[in-house]
């Protein structure tokens, strides 16, 4: 047996195989390709919006494209302007997709879900970081998987719930909001992060606008913050939701008409939530987060 063949890179045929990328950037899965990890070539000018699942990521892509543009409408999916960085494109080698961030222009957005020992280049570009109550991000997930169409969760490999109780013990179980959360908080003060609650866009979005525009250095007119401001709007994304519910343009929407860009709340995991689920989902916090962390959250 060569150094090679005991390294993967031959598979019997005599074919070279792609070298499998360091175990670092996470195993391959329907929405992870670590290969698109590992070949990412970040620059200065990036920005990536960082993100457990269900925090508001749709609608920092709009923020961040809306800020960046000085307002457009004129895109068809969001993913076509802020791709999904380590998301696997069905039918595209991963080359070619790399390729495509190699092409496209700055000041590049992306989106990712990764930790911070799986971002690549975290320490060079910049970072906008939005956290989300866990309990509203539990809620949200559960719905974000009973609103996905049956091809959509099929693809994703998700099965959908037999009922509120499976879910609840499989997502806590799995442990995303969690580990994401942990593993960004040593870089709270990092110069390059800007970390945002969910929470605070809510109570007062235009000063949220304005700290990150000051943040990336992107100015806007008064009439393009204006329109930006519209554009941004929970009523103005979810008369447009099928922009934020396919990966691309000639793409079915993931979700039933009226999902995923659905209430837009704070607080509403109180409609699913038995006070037993959430000393849960505290319990855990509590378990995995710092008491500086725990208090910036409100969860202490
Ligand atoms: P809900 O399911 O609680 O309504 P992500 O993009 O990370 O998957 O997050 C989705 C959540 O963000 C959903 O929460 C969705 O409604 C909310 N959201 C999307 N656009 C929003 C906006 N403009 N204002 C407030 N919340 C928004």
């Amino acid at each position: 047996m060569t150094d090679s063949d005991k390294h993967g890179d031959r598979d019997g045929t005599g074919m070279q195989k792609d070298p499998a990328p360091d175990p670092r950037w996470g195993r391959p899965g329907p929405l992870h390709d670590p290969r698109l990890l590992a070949g990412f070539k970040g620059r200065p000018s990036d920005v990536l919006i960082t993100t457990a699942p269900k925090a508001g990521t749709t609608w920092m892509q709009q923020i961040l494209h809306q800020l960046r543009s000085g307002g457009d409408t004129d895109f068809r999916s969001i993913y076509d302007v802020v791709p999904w960085l380590e998301r696997p494109r069905p039918g595209k080698d991963w080359r070619v997709v790399l390729a495509e961030y190699e092409a496209m222009s700055d000041p590049r957005i992306f989106k990712t879900h990764c930790t911070y020992p799986q971002t690549p280049a975290a320490d060079t570009v910049r970072i906008v970081l939005t956290s989300r109550d866990p309990r509203d991000c539990c809620v949200s997930f559960y719905h974000h998987l009973m609103d996905m169409t049956p091809e959509a969760r099929r693809r994703a490999g998700i099965p959908r719930p037999a009922s509120f109780d499976e879910f609840f013990e499989r997502w806590l179980d799995f442990g995303a909001w969690f580990r994401n959360v942990q593993s960004w908080w040593p870089h709270f003060r990092d110069p390059n992060v800007l970390w945002l609650r969910y929470e605070d866009l809510k109570r007062d979005f235009p000063a949220a606008l304005d700290r990150i525009a000051a943040f990336l250095g992107w100015s806007l007119t008064p009439v393009q913050r204006e329109k930006v401001l519209e554009y941004c709007s929970f009523s103005w994304m979810r008369a447009h939701a099928e922009r934020f519910t396919r990966f691309s343009a000639d793409e079915a929407p993931l979700f039933r008409p009226g999902g995923f860009i659905r209430k837009g709340q704070s607080g509403g995991y109180r409609e699913l939530l038995s006070p037993a689920h959430e000393a849960r989902i505290l319990a855990k916090a509590r378990e995995m987060l710092e008491p500086a962390c725990l208090s910036f959250l409100e969860l202490a």
